[in-house]
């Protein structure tokens, strides 16, 4: 069974996908987290990120693995090495897309979630998984809220984190990073047509995973 999640930045998706995972007892699957693992190997060999062919070259001999244990946070390895925490620095966020938009890195991507997919129930979320990774997933989900909403939310989680944050500039790559996830050609943000659409603004994340819950029969 795939649960599929996506949406722009900051409309609660991983972390309901998280507890959705949790409650249901199946695996997590943060997309994201995958391309930002490449990201960070690509920043640290200096790589041209302009360069779509040395991108995909790199995505081919990349080994990124998603490590779901019990009670504990989902672990991002790359080659081996635990890079969960490096993979939210802001560097990495700011240049993801470049990797995003590449179309090379996107088939990896794909296929590697897809194989995901094929060996496990799980619930993932992202920006592509309705609409390309599992085009026919049991479950698809498309979450958003109002954009000063989902400026607020990461504004709280990054203060939580005790980092200092920058109001107007955190809405202005928020802006940009839609702009960027929906204008691309390859996988580009878009709510599958079979997706049901939850608008998250008025909502808690307790009250979306028990939305989303009650809508998943398990089988
Ligand atoms: O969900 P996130 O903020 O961790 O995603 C990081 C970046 O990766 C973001 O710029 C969008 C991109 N992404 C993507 O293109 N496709 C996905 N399935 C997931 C994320």
């Amino acid at each position: 069974m795939v649960i599929t999640i996506d949406g722009p930045a900051g409309a609660g998706k991983s972390t309901v996908a998280k507890r959705l995972a949790k409650k249901l007892d199946v695996a997590f699957m943060d997309t994201g987290a995958m391309y930002r693992a490449l990201t960070v190997k690509a920043l640290r060999l200096k790589i041209n990120l302009e360069d779509a062919q040395a991108l995909t070259g790199l995505a081919a001999k990349t080994v990124i693995d998603l490590c779901n244990e019990a009670g504990k946070p989902l672990k991002v390895i790359m080659d081996g090495e635990d890079v969960s925490e490096a993979i939210r620095s802001l560097d990495v966020t700011n240049n993801t897309f470049y990797i995003a938009r590449t179309s090379g890195v996107r088939h990896v991507m794909v296929d590697h979630q897809r194989r995901m997919g094929q060996q496990q129930s799980m619930v993932g979320d992202g920006r592509d998984l309705g609409t390309v990774v599992f085009p026919k997933a049991e479950y698809k989900f498309y979450l958003d809220a109002d954009f000063k909403v989902r400026c607020k939310r990461r504004v709280d989680e990054l203060r939580a984190k005790g980092q200092v944050v920058d109001e107007e500039a955190l809405a202005k790559d928020l802006a940009e990073r839609d702009h960027q996830d929906m204008s691309r050609t390859v996988g580009p943000l878009k709510q599958a047509d079979d997706a049901v659409h939850i608008d998250s603004t008025a909502m808690s994340i307790d009250q979306v995973v028990d939305f989303i819950a009650s809508r998943v029969r398990l089988t």
